[in-house]
């Protein structure tokens, strides 16, 4: 039996937790879920939002499922989210955007990847006050992890016959750091002669984006610009409760949707679980659980087609309704 970390998160996350293991369950697989609390609730008791037994479960089991942790804004402590990938070193963020059947969207045929670094850049969380009305935010980009996530990328578009890699930077304004990234990116790019190789401004891609999505396919990018545009790229097929994403590493990999806690439907059993549920399924393929994965994605497109949808994406199901309707037809 497979063993696996599930971070079931705060917010709306025990309630899509629960869903995606009752689906899972339901679709034939025992696993034995680890589950591990982190966040704003564990604070008070552990000292830490994030405890090294998370961290300790993650590196045992190489797997987790994990749902959102909220992070205060502006004050108090650091990301659960970027700690997390940071310390267990996921350097690649991973969040696949295609139409899902039966969700009505502005554009057909959207299928893009966004492919995030995920340990540098803004991120690294080096902010000094210079006096009460000056701060600094320090952008740091090596070739390095540079080298490493544009290798991810074209690996990726190799190994699922993707065309194009596109890197997205602001060379022109940010010539050293984004400039490194660049020239990273053309380095690495000149080992794969097959896939067609392309650039772009960041505020030409957000433009192009929303004129015409299909114009792009793998795109790569620094981790805060990665961040803002995967969040656009959910936009163009339904929204955040729609939007799967993976963090992945050398030696473990940890799937999560690309939505945060969303405080203001907590525990109304309103959130849509399409997302986690897409991360879980794309999970299952990476433990060779192919069967039950394509299993579950067939009674989840199935519901969709069928009409069933929560309110976010123009349905009236609550969450554990449109569960049901999911287990219903596995
Ligand atoms: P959010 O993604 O939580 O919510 C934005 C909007 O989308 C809200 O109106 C929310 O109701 C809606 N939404 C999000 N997921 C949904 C779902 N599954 N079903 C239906 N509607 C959904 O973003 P927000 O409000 O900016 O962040 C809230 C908290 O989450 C913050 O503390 C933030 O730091 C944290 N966060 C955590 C992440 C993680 O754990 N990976 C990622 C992003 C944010």
């Amino acid at each position: 039996m497979h063993r696996i970390t599930l971070i079931n998160g705060d917010g709306i996350g025990p309630e899509i937790s629960d869903s995606v293991v009752k689906i899972i369950d339901k679709a034939g697989l025992k696993i034995d879920w680890d589950i591990q609390s982190a966040g704003a609730d564990v604070i008070e008791k552990e000292g830490t939002p994030l405890p090294e037994r998370v961290l300790d479960s993650v590196k045992k089991n190489k797997v987790a499922l994990k749902a959102p942790v909220t992070t205060p804004i502006g004050k108090g402590f650091r990301s659960v989210n970027v700690q997390l990938r940071k310390s267990l070193d996921l350097y690649a963020n991973l969040r696949p955007c295609k139409n899902l059947p039966g969700v009505e969207t502005r554009f057909k045929d959207v299928d893009i990847v966004v492919v995030r670094e995920n340990t540098e850049d803004l991120y690294a969380g080096v902010e000094e006050q210079i006096d009460e009305n000056t701060a600094h935010s320090i952008k740091i980009i090596t070739r390095e992890a540079s080298e490493r996530i544009c290798r991810f990328a074209f690996d990726y578009a190799q190994k699922n016959n993707r065309k194009e890699v596109c890197v997205v930077t602001k060379a022109n304004i940010m010539k050293l750091s984004d400039g490194l990234f660049l020239d990273s990116y053309r380095n690495v790019a000149k080992d794969y002669p097959n896939i067609n190789k392309r650039e772009i401004l960041v505020d030409n891609l957000c433009m192009q984006l929303v004129q015409d999505p299909t114009r792009f396919d793998v795109l790569v990018l620094p981790n805060l610009y990665g961040d803002i545009v995967s969040d656009l790229t959910a936009g163009l097929i339904g929204g955040l409760g729609v939007a799967q994403g993976a963090n992945i590493g050398k030696e473990c990999a940890v799937f999560e949707p690309v939505h945060g806690s969303a405080p203001d439907i907590k525990g109304q059993n309103k959130a849509n679980p399409t997302a986690l549920l897409l991360s879980a399924i794309e999970m299952l393929k990476y433990i060779d659980e192919n069967q039950i994965a394509q299993k579950i994605e067939k009674a989840l497109f199935a519901t969709l087609s069928q009409g069933f949808k929560t309110a976010d994406i123009g349905g009236n199901l609550s969450t554990t309704e449109f569960t049901d309707k999911i287990i219903s037809n596995l």
